[in-house]
């Protein structure tokens, strides 16, 4: 008999002998360790909404309890003290009209009350729940089943009763941050895309990312006039030749090994002909951004070894404009940037390229100033400046283009599209209005290169997987030159502001995010604070065969081969013919799995089949993360898929 059965039969034992039942205590939910607690959005809230707002069901309002958002989940430990437990639950009013949730207080791995679907418009329904003999006892609101988030959903007068111990809280399950990627070999390794694009004419600047003990040899061959590589920096410059098709032969050589790679660079044929690799400041400095930290970022770019993998882009977003034009209408930068050309000088000297941010409206979203009337001004100005990427955010544009229509929506994006064009230097366009308009269907059309489809994420699992999931529609709109942009990356520090914390994304939910990201061949934009980055979080965004998925030259996007209750498997076709597979556990496909119930580590066995894959034949597996073959398979292969976790594979047939 395990110790705590021996303690809970004596006391029972001692309570007959002594005839006298133990005093009932009383705990309250809202007393409890609000962070051992998992909600969908924000932060759980003591005695107010999850927005903050007085709490209210169905018009009457409640002075005690917990304002949550869905899907939430809290385990206690109740250890066989429980009596009962009471409260009144459902949906705040201030949630959307179509909000759904549902319920559920489970004990033990059974479902011990349910609310059944609950709306907005219910009033609030009542658990007196008894609970004696419980050992684990947890409640959860899931989100009714319908995916949707905007699930405000409230625990009103929520009590423990019980004898002796009161419950204790269970930490939420978080799967150990295992590193994955190999450590980087000694032999030279040429990383990066295979095919860059630049326009005729207009200066040209190429990083070639090699990994590999230095001291590194590297040889260009075959430049075309008007470029030139420097040994040292492994920079090449110059300006951008005639139209054409360019194969560069690159060789990298050192002590232990050689390395040759042909990059094709296309003229004429536009920009971001693989999805931009990078940083930007909004994830973790908001609008506290400052030209240290961007300089910073681009010093921890290079010094990481990140650059030498392929990441390129310093992207400085919101935060940056002084609140007045000079007299003659430029905009110039606020104090925190004394010298906006010098810290485009700092980019280019390493071979990085710098990246601003506008909004067509009068006033960007953090309320600066922004290009409104300006539009040439600006482009000219930044061309000045040497900036080489701009991400253009609606904002208060919303206010001279208020009826949304398709025409209205576009009228922006094309005017700078007409303005981009004018300067004498490549910038590449990123489309920023929350894919409003299935801004996929035509973003391209209006001259972007990228283009975000939805809201602002956040590091919940919610927000990360609700949107990385919900890519499919955008999928067929993907390609060389015009990508579909998810949002930036969640990992490391982040923070939105001057004060930082490590990502709340578990360690297998960041090796999905980045997954995931890399099949939906994203933008991959860094979104953390560049000079703290842990072993962890490094090897994440350096596993080159990862990378390689992303920036994969065929530039298909991944689609869903099967999306089940907990189950996601995403599939894109490579340039080489083979397939980049992800298997995803997404977790909660019923409300008992959601939790851990004892020791066991959380997963689930999964199989793809070669007919869902549309391939027949024998094939090769690689474990893409831990750069290894798995060994050949017929028909399909089967793995354990951890929770909120990954397996990324990749299969090509056997070669003969
Ligand atoms: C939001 C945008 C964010 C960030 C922010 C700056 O609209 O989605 O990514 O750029 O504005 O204020």
């Amino acid at each position: 008999m395990n110790m705590k059965k021996y303690i809970f039969l004596a006391s029972i034992l001692a309570g007959l002998i002594t005839g006298c039942s133990p005093e009932i205590h009383t705990i309250w939910l809202d007393e409890m360790d609000l962070s051992q607690m998992e909600t969908g959005w924000g932060s759980v809230k003591i005695n107010q909404s999850v927005g903050g707002h007085p709490l209210t069901i169905n018009g009457v309002k409640y002075e005690r309890g917990l304002g949550t958002h869905a899907i939430y989940k809290y385990m206690v430990d109740l250890d066989h003290h429980g009596r009962r437990f009471t409260a009144k639950v459902g949906v705040d009013a201030e949630s959307a009209k179509q909000a759904s949730v549902e319920f559920f207080l489970l004990g033990d791995q059974k479902i011990l009350w349910q609310s059944g679907i609950m709306k907005v418009t219910d009033s609030a329904k009542v658990i007196d729940q008894d609970i004696r003999g419980i050992d684990k006892l947890a409640l959860y609101i899931s989100d009714g089943g319908d995916g949707i988030n905007y699930d405000h959903a409230d625990w009103i007068d929520a009590k423990f009763e019980y004898v002796r111990e009161a419950p204790e809280p269970v930490a939420p399950y978080v799967s150990e941050p295992d590193i994955l990627t190999p450590p980087v070999s000694d032999a030279p390794r040429i990383n990066g895309p295979a095919v860059t694009g630049a326009t005729p004419g207009r200066p040209f600047l190429f990083r070639v990312p090699v990994t590999g003990k230095k001291p590194l040899v590297i040889v260009v061959n075959e430049l075309p006039d008007g470029l030139e590589f420097n040994s040292e920096t492994h920079v090449i410059s110059g300006i951008a030749p005639d139209k054409g098709v360019y194969p560069i032969e690159i060789i990298a050589e050192n002590d232990s090994g050689r390395d040759a790679k042909t990059l094709t660079l296309k003229t004429g044929e536009g920009l971001a002909l693989t999805p931009p690799l990078g940083w930007n400041s909004w994830n973790c400095w908001g609008l506290s951004v400052d030209q240290e930290k961007v300089e910073a970022a681009a010093d921890a770019m290079v010094k990481s070894g990140l650059a030498d993998h392929g990441w390129t882009h310093i992207n400085i977003d919101d935060g940056w404009e002084a609140p007045e034009r000079t007299a003659s209408g430029e905009i110039h930068p606020n104090e925190k940037f004394p010298d906006m050309k010098s810290v485009a000088g700092y980019c280019h000297n390493y071979g990085l390229k710098l990246g601003i941010y506008s909004s067509p409206g009068p006033k960007t979203c953090g309320g600066y100033l922004a290009s409104y009337k300006h539009e040439l001004q600006d482009a000219q100005t930044w061309a000045k400046w040497g900036i080489d990427y701009l991400k253009y955010d609606w904002c208060s544009y919303g206010g001279i283009a208020p009826d949304h229509s398709l025409p209205e929506l576009k009228k922006p994006y094309e005017l700078m599209r007409r303005c981009l064009d004018q300067v004498n230097r490549d910038i590449v366009y990123s489309l920023c209005q929350y894919g409003m308009g299935a801004v996929y269907e035509w973003g391209a059309g209006v001259g972007g290169n990228l283009w975000r489809t939805t809201g602002d994420i956040n590091d919940s699992w919610n927000s990360m997987a609700g949107i990385g999931f919900g890519q499919a529609k955008a999928s067929p709109y993907a390609g060389p030159g015009h990508w579909n942009d998810p949002d930036m990356l969640v990992v490391g520090q982040v923070g939105w502001g001057p004060s930082l914390h490590a990502s709340k994304l578990t360690p297998d939910e960041q090796y999905t995010h980045i997954s995931l990201w890399s099949l939906l061949a994203a933008p991959l934009l860094i979104g953390c604070d560049m000079t703290q980055l842990d072993d962890f979080t490094l090897n994440l965004l350096t596993n080159d065969e990862v990378l390689a998925v992303d920036q994969d030259p065929k530039g298909e996007q991944a689609v869903p081969v099967r999306q089940e209750p907990g189950v996601e498997i995403w599939a894109r076709t490579l340039n080489d013919g083979s397939k980049a597979v992800g298997l995803f556990y997404t977790g909660e496909s019923s409300p008992v799995k959601a939790f851990v119930w004892g020791k066991e580590t959380p997963g689930k066995k999964m199989t793809v089949s070669w007919e869902e894959l549309g391939i027949n034949g024998k094939q090769t597996v690689r474990d893409l993360w831990r750069q290894k073959d798995l060994g050949e398979y017929d028909r399909s292969f089967s793995t354990h898929v951890p929770y909120h976790g990954v397996v990324l594979i990749k299969i090509a047939p056997v070669s003969e």
